[in-house]
């Protein structure tokens, strides 16, 4: 988008207060960060589920540091006003404050707009922490999936009075904390517009229905990308990439095959007496007979 301003917090801020929603994707890589920057994407999520979309890792749990810092850089090349969140990496934050604040800064210094991390109460302090260093923190809250293990696998969140309790002390907690806005992952739509009632930052959901500032999805789920067998029923399908993809490779072998490519038009051309010149100079050097 040639004319639009730089999306900034005060902006997301105004957005929820004109009742304006914003739209998220994830990206990983240059190519598809330039194309969410023409297309008029507001926010960008550099997710650590980059290493299962583009590395076929089976978890976010083996993402590192080093891996978010290439996805990280690449995205921000492709960006001039998208809001760019970085995610923080299993095991980046969870051990202390120092190493928290000291990650953060890592993915701010390429030139991220805020940082997300998962975790509710227990992460209070952290993001208390990391916000005092003068960074934005994004929390990600309801299924959080770098703590799967414990969750019991992919699962909807707060479907029972305990677990809605749990999920709006995090949020208090987390908002108390700092938090510049936040992300609710997988509750079901009536549980999020409860929770919506009780906190004063933009909130925005991913499978969490509509009562929300704005919507998160991982671009390879909606482009019809994802390899492997995860398949949230919240995501609407806007494309089948992959099949477009086989297809094209397909065609292309198949023309190989039937020598259909390369074609006139795919050849380059040289000056007749250029080319004579060099079969002379072969014939000089004995290369041919
Ligand atoms: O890494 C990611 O893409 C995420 C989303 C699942 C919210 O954190």
């Amino acid at each position: 988008m040639a004319d639009r301003k730089k999306i900034t917090l005060p902006v997301l801020r105004n957005r929820k207060k004109n009742n304006k929603k914003i739209s998220w994707i994830t990206a990983y890589d240059f190519a598809t960060a330039s194309f969410a920057e023409e297309a008029g994407i507001d926010m960008i999520l550099v997710g650590d589920s980059g290493g299962m979309t583009m590395m076929g890792k089976p978890s976010t749990i083996s993402v590192t540091m080093d891996e978010m810092v290439m996805f990280t850089s690449s995205v921000l090349r492709g960006v001039k006003t998208c809001f760019v969140v970085a995610d923080m990496p299993f095991m980046s934050y969870q051990v202390s404050n120092e190493d928290a604040v000291r990650n953060a800064g890592r993915l701010m210094a390429l030139g991220s707009d805020a940082v997300k991390l998962e975790g509710g109460k227990e992460m209070a302090t952290r993001i208390k922490a990391i916000t005092d260093a003068g960074i934005p923190v994004v929390s990600h809250l309801g299924l959080t999936p770098q703590s799967l293990s414990q969750l019991g696998g992919y699962r909807v969140q707060g479907r029972s009075l305990t677990s809605f309790k749990n999920l709006l002390q995090d949020i208090l907690a987390v908002e108390k904390a700092g938090a510049a806005f936040h992300l609710l992952e997988c509750v079901p739509e009536e549980v999020t517009a409860e929770i919506y009632k009780h906190v004063k930052n933009p909130l925005y959901g991913i499978g969490s229905g509509r009562n929300v500032d704005g919507q998160l999805v991982i671009s390879h789920d909606m482009l019809g990308l994802f390899v492997g067998d995860v398949d949230p029923k919240f995501v609407k399908k806007y494309a089948n990439l992959s099949k477009i993809i086989k297809e094209t490779f397909s065609s292309y072998i198949d023309d190989i095959n039937n020598n259909e490519f390369p074609k006139e038009e795919h050849l380059y051309s040289i000056d007749g007496e250029d080319l004579k010149k060099i079969q002379d100079f072969r014939r000089v050097l004995g290369l041919c007979k």
